[in-house]
């Protein structure tokens, strides 16, 4: 069952941390596992960045210690989900809307892990809809942008304003999220490149050369994987 390799994965990157370190905190359900394998460890002179408020809240609650990436701007380890995992490790991220602080995070890491459930392998990036962060104002004429950039790279469908039940989804940092139904990306550094280049585009859900290896929860224990 996914949710148990979930915590497997997330137990253990947890015995990855050692005491002292600065540790990067991921967002989502896998991310979840890890702080609460991570805070039950209770290691010494631990300082935690968390990627989001949901994060920042459940560390919290578990009595770690929280920093700042302008505190600790240089982060040991940071152990954080994914939607999709593919070749070398090039992944999907941002189903939980916090992209940009967890992209922020992992480039200032000087060890990125990814933990994941094996359903999250693919051999091609894009069944899972590609997340876009836009600024909020004038989003609809960047979404437009969007579009076209999609079109250039054969993806047909325009990306999807993310919406749930209260409404237009809002990351921390206020912006939107447009989801982008690729089917398959076929060359995921040049639409990487291409996305980032709109203006009003604050960041994409590829991370590419960022993961240093990968802890996947199987039903017969962990694997992992090196880029
Ligand atoms: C949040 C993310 C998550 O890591 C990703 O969505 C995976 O989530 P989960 O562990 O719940 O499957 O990128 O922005």
């Amino acid at each position: 069952m996914s949710d148990q390799q979930k915590k497997i994965a997330g137990e253990a990157a947890a015995l990855r941390v050692e005491a002292g370190m600065v540790v990067g905190l991921g967002t989502g359900s896998t991310a979840a596992w890890f702080v609460k394998a991570l805070a039950a460890r209770g290691l010494d002179g631990l300082r935690c960045v968390p990627t989001s408020e949901a994060t920042a809240d459940l560390a919290r609650e578990l009595g770690l210690t929280l920093s700042t990436l302008d505190d600790t701007p240089r982060i040991d380890l940071t152990v954080d989900g994914a939607d999709e995992v593919g070749p070398g490790l090039a992944l999907i991220k941002g189903g939980g809307a916090a992209l940009l602080r967890e992209k922020l995070v992992w480039e200032a890491s000087e060890r990125c892990l990814v933990i994941a459930d094996a359903a999250k392998v693919v051999k091609v990036l894009g069944q899972f809809p590609l997340p876009i962060e836009v600024v909020a104002f004038g989003h609809k004429t960047t979404a437009n942008r969007i579009a076209d950039v999609l079109l250039d790279h054969d993806i047909q469908m325009p990306a999807r304003l993310r919406q749930a039940d209260r409404g237009v989804v809002r990351t921390d940092g206020g912006n939107v999220i447009y989801d982008a139904r690729c089917d398959a990306i076929h060359d995921v550094v040049r639409l990487a490149d291409d996305l980032k280049l709109i203006t009003g585009v604050v960041e994409h859900g590829l991370f590419l050369d960022l993961a240093d290896e990968a802890i996947i929860g199987t039903d017969s224990g962990v694997e992992l994987l090196l880029p």
